[in-house]
C-alpha cells in the first residue's frame, strides 16, 4: 500500500491506491485546511510534495486555475483534495503556511500560543 508522510511532522498513514491527500491528512489527522469540503474551489488545501511526485495524479486545468489563487506556490505545489496517490511507494508532503492558517481558522483549539501572532 502506498505510503504519505508529512515533514516536519514525521506522521505517516498508509493508503490504498486511488486516495487523495486531503482524504490521507484526514487519516493521519494532520493540521491541513480544507475550507471549500474538496471541491477544487479555495486553495486552502495546498500542500509541497517533497517526494513521489511521479506517484500522484496529474494536475488538471481545474487544478492549476484553483492554485494560481493561492499563496507561495511553487514547483512542486499541489492541492491535496485533486493529487490522488496512484502508485506503490512513498509520498512525502508538506502542509503549507495558507493550508495550516486555514485549518486553525477552523480548529482554533489546536492553534499553538500566539500563532495569530506570526503571521
Ligand atoms: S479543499 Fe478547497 S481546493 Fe482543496
Amino acid at each position: 500500500m502506498p505510503k504519505v508522510r508529512w515533514v516536519p511532522e514525521g506522521i505517516e498513514v498508509d493508503v490504498p491506491v486511488g486516495t487523495d491527500l486531503r482524504t490521507a491528512s484526514k487519516l493521519a489527522h494532520t493540521q491541513q485546511g480544507d475550507a471549500c469540503g474538496g471541491k477544487c474551489a479555495c486553495s486552502t488545501c495546498h500542500v509541497y510534495v517533497h517526494e513521489g511526485k511521479e506517484l500522484l495524479s496529474e494536475a488538471d486545468e481545474d487544478e492549476e486555475d484553483t492554485l494560481d489563487k493561492g499563496f507561495d506556490v511553487r514547483i512542486n505545489s499541489r492541492l491535496g483534495c485533486q493529487a490522488r496517490v496512484e502508485g506503490e511507494g512513498l509520498v512525502e508532503i508538506e502542509i503549507s503556511r495558507e493550508s495550516r492558517e486555514s485549518y486553525f481558522n477552523e480548529h482554533p483549539d489546536e492553534a499553538p500560543p500566539g500563532w495569530r501572532e506570526k503571521r
